[in-house]
């Protein structure tokens, strides 16, 4: 079930009980404000749903964030797989629940990800495409070691501040 585990964090697969608590996450408009905004709730459930079945199917993906001290889901996080200018990048990515930013919790994810990604998963290079205007994202990529490579436009059009770093870090 455990994927990884952090001095205050823990990601797991999903379990069936995550889904209403994932569908307030990627619905909060604050949230999502840099993401590409709210989520249809019919498509999310769909999904969501889908991969309940077998949560583990998937080699890269988003996984729950759940507070060790709580028990709480408090985020979606994890490794995605892009195309990026016409090469295969993997992309670390962190949503948090409002009331779980400020903690730090974003950093210590972000970096116990890039240690999965080379040791588990045998990655050697990571990337953060963040918007221009999502401050916190741009300071979890900094804090997590990664540099800014470039800017670039996505295919749908938006621009992109291109962060990496190789691993192991
Ligand atoms: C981005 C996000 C994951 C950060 O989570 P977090 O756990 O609060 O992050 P951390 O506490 O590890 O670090 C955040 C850093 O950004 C800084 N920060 C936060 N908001 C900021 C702002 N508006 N302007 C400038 N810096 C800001 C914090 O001070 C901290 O830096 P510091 O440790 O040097 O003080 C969280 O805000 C979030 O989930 N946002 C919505 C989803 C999103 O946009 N994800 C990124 C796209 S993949």
């Amino acid at each position: 079930m455990i994927i990884l585990e952090t001095e205050r964090l823990l990601l797991r697969y999903l379990v069936p009980q995550d889904i209403p608590l994932l569908i307030n996450l990627w619905t909060d408009p604050d949230v999502t404000r840099f993401m590409g905004g709210p989520r249809d709730v019919e498509t999310l459930q769909k999904n969501l749903k889908k991969t309940a079945q077998n949560p583990s199917a998937e080699q890269f993906d988003l996984w729950p964030l759940i507070e060790r001290s709580s028990g709480n889901l408090i985020g979606n996080c994890g490794l995605l797989a892009k195309e990026v200018g016409g090469v295969t990048e993997y992309e670390v990515i962190y949503v948090l629940a409002k009331n779980a930013w400020g903690n730090g919790y974003a950093s210590e994810i972000g970096r116990a990800l890039g240690t999965y990604a080379y040791h588990v998963r045998g990655i050697n290079r990571l990337v953060a495409l963040v918007q221009p205007e999502n401050t916190a994202s741009e300071r979890v990529a900094q804090k997590m070691g990664m540099r800014l490579e470039k800017e670039i436009v996505r295919p749908e059009g938006g621009i992109r501040r291109l962060y990496a770093m190789y691993l192991p870090h």
